[in-house]
């Protein structure tokens, strides 16, 4: 079966053909991200008008074979954003009379390193960092999941891009503060990392944004005190995740870890996985699947059709917001 995927829940337009949930045929996106990069963050409307003109022509590239499905990302994500991706995965449904599925983007994400690899191991913990998203959750099947730990405020992919504009860096700030990180002592800023009383298994990065904020406020920033500030924010932030991640892990037995989002790019973050949990299978999403890409879409779309045995109706709506043990 060879589904087509649709991607627009942010600032990437996405369309991808993929075969049986694992191989991609074509992968397509095209980011608005440029317009954004004087804002400091992704200027909705914007992203949708930049939508509007790339759908088309990113989904014509994208159909390189017949296709039996249409999979698109139904959220979460800008409302304005999925609509595009929703209209126009709509009316391909109804054109060529294809079973129309909708999919959780997020869930997408990790399922882009469940799709490299031959063998599943569940129950497993998945770990989802990217520029909206911050969660740990329970694995125990594709499609079945218990949300262990997530964000009361800011994602950690936003904490780092908000970080980057104070450092004077250009938006998306996280692969850039990763890059200063390297030339800094991560124990010259002593943060502390975010504490959330009720649920300690939960996440909190706008104390620690304000953190930065002060300490830039209170010394004179040359270079190296930059460097030392990347560094110590990224430590205390991934410190913090991996902690919460050996804490979730011991509530089941846990065969594997599989990361999702942008933010699982990171080199550092992903040494200090390696460290913590040596004896544990890790899957990190290939590095052309860690962004917002549309045969992540595809892939989950496959697996959801099988499972649910029929598409969706033609009154699938969008959701901003859309838990992931939903
Ligand atoms: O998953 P993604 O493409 O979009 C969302 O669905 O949000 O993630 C984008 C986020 C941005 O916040 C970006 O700054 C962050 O991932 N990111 C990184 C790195 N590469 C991308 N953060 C830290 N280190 C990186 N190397
Ligand atoms: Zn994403």
């Amino acid at each position: 079966m060879i589904v087509l995927g649709i991607e627009t829940t942010c600032d990437e337009t996405g369309a991808s053909l993929v075969r049986n949930g694992r191989e991609i045929l074509s992968n397509v996106i095209a980011s608005s991200a440029d317009i954004h990069e004087k804002y400091g963050g992704v200027f909705p409307e914007l992203a949708c008008r930049r939508h509007l003109e790339s759908i088309l022509p990113v989904i014509q590239e994208a159909l390189v074979a017949p296709v039996d499905a249409i999979a698109i990302a139904r959220g979460p994500g800008l409302v304005g954003a999925l609509l595009v991706g929703m209209q126009v995965a709509k009316g391909l449904h109804i054109a060529w009379k294809k079973p129309l599925i909708g999919i959780n983007h997020v869930e997408a994400h990790l399922y882009a390193a469940l799709m490299g690899t031959e063998e599943w191991r569940f129950p497993a913990l998945g770990v989802l960092l990217s520029g909206g998203h911050t969660f740990l959750t329970k694995i125990s099947s594709v499609g079945s999941y218990e949300l262990l730990g997530t964000t009361v405020d800011d994602a950690i992919g936003e904490a780092f891009d908000k970080v980057g504009t104070m450092l004077g860096l250009s938006y998306p700030g996280g692969p850039k503060v990763e890059l200063l990180a390297r030339g800094g002592d991560p124990k010259r800023f002593p943060f502390s990392p975010g504490r959330v009383k009720t649920h300690p298994q939960h996440f909190s990065f706008s104390g620690l944004k304000t953190a930065v904020l002060y300490a830039m406020q209170k010394e004179k920033m040359g270079e190296q005190e930059k460097r030392d500030l990347a560094a110590s924010f990224q430590e205390t932030a991934f410190t913090d995740v991996v902690h919460k991640a050996k804490k979730a892990i011991e509530t089941f037995p846990c065969q594997a870890i599989y990361f999702g989002g942008g933010v699982t790019c990171n080199e550092r973050l992903r040494l200090l996985f390696k460290k913590e949990f040596p004896d544990l299978p890790l899957f990190w999403p290939p590095k052309n699947l860690s962004l917002d890409n549309a045969a992540m879409i595809a892939g989950l779309g496959y697996h959801k059709l099988l499972i649910k045995q029929e598409g969706d109706p033609l009154s699938l709506e969008v959701q901003t917001r859309i838990p992931i043990d939903l």
